[in-house]
């Protein structure tokens, strides 16, 4: 009888103590599927490294990506040259990884250079991501941003459309080696070849900077007068090429389509400085590529490529819609 009783107080003993352990393990753990805001700990630890961290385009990427650390409990970090160069941008690279982060976000500038690094460091267990410019040859989990190519088909159409008759065109670059300039330079060539009153005369690089835009738009004029086109294939190389034209008084004469909508770029284009420009979705590209991240840290896959849109605006396409105006909100 005592046995009995012993026996049956000991089960419900466990029994009780099972249910208490149960719920106390479950109100103290957090469920990453449920919980997707007000994190009390980072999840992880993701850096994103772009070739120049105070460029304006790239403060956009940086919104976005902030917004989405914010939403997904991610610890960010926004780090990289100062002013665009290739070796501090890479050496920023080796430290993320050697810093053991859980994941980078950066561009694949170039084959030759990026790839063998990002195979490098996904060799090492850290999951490479690239953002706005693709290695497609490497061993990047997943690319996030514009087709670059074809960004340079709409240009080069969109020229074709709005011109008649004779056109020289004058291409500033942000650089000649780095792979999405390649593309969209090569995307503009193909476009127009459909019609050979159009013609590529001179191209120089900007290195992604306003003043080296506007001093090579000034020798190329120097050099060839008869040009009666330009177009910028980085974010701040319009601004470098209207305000040349526009001391020179050739702005009415030229042509002049460019790349992004950074808040001066909508000013030139609303005054008619310039005709056209390509929309990208930076701060989309800085959400998705941490919302992609996160989804490959736990164990999800993601596609390998993922396009954000781009398209063509004129200046009768402004005001923008409210989610382009996000794209074009620096601060
Ligand atoms: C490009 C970025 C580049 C920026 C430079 C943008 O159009 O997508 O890769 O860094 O221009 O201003």
């Amino acid at each position: 009888m005592t046995r009995l009783f012993y026996g049956a107080a000991f089960i419900m003993f466990v029994t009780v103590f099972s249910v208490f352990l149960y719920f106390s393990i479950k109100a103290f753990s957090i469920n990453p599927d449920t919980v997707t805001q007000a994190y009390s700990y980072p999840r992880h630890h993701i850096v994103l490294i772009p070739e120049e961290i105070n460029n304006d385009y790239w403060r956009l990427v940086e919104k976005g990506a902030r917004a989405a650390a914010r939403d997904f409990g991610i610890a960010l970090e926004y780090t990289g040259p100062k002013q665009a160069d290739q070796e501090e941008h890479l050496k920023s690279i080796n430290m993320a990884a050697a810093a053991k982060v859980d994941g980078i976000l950066t561009q694949g500038l170039s084959e030759e250079q990026f790839t063998p690094l990002i195979n490098k460091v996904v060799q090492k267990g850290i999951p490479v991501m690239t953002v706005d410019t693709d290695a497609a040859k490497s061993d990047r989990i997943s690319y996030i941003g514009t087709d670059n190519y074809y960004a340079g088909i709409l240009a080069g159409k969109a020229l074709l459309a709005d011109t008649e008759g004779e056109i020289k065109v004058g291409i500033i670059t942000g650089k000649f080696d780095t792979n999405h300039q390649k593309l969209r330079v090569q995307g503009f060539k193909d476009a127009i070849r459909e019609q050979n009153r159009v013609e590529i005369i001179a191209i120089e690089a900007s290195q992604i900077t306003r003043i080296q835009a506007a001093e090579k738009t000034y020798k190329i004029l120097q050099e060839h007068p008869e040009i009666n086109a330009f177009y910028g294939t980085s974010a701040l190389d319009a601004l470098g090429i209207s305000e040349v034209l526009e001391y020179m008084g050739k702005s009415q004469e030229t042509y002049v389509i460019g790349f992004d909508i950074l808040p001066e770029t909508l000013e030139l284009l609303e005054a008619g400085k310039i005709e056209a420009t390509v929309i990208q979705q930076p701060y989309e590209m800085g959400y998705k590529s941490i919302e992609a991240m996160v989804q490959v840290l736990e164990g999800k896959a993601v596609d390998s490529i993922n396009h954000t849109e781009t398209r063509v605006i004129r200046q009768g396409d402004l005001p923008l819609n409210r989610n382009e105006m996000i794209e074009a909100e620096v601060q």
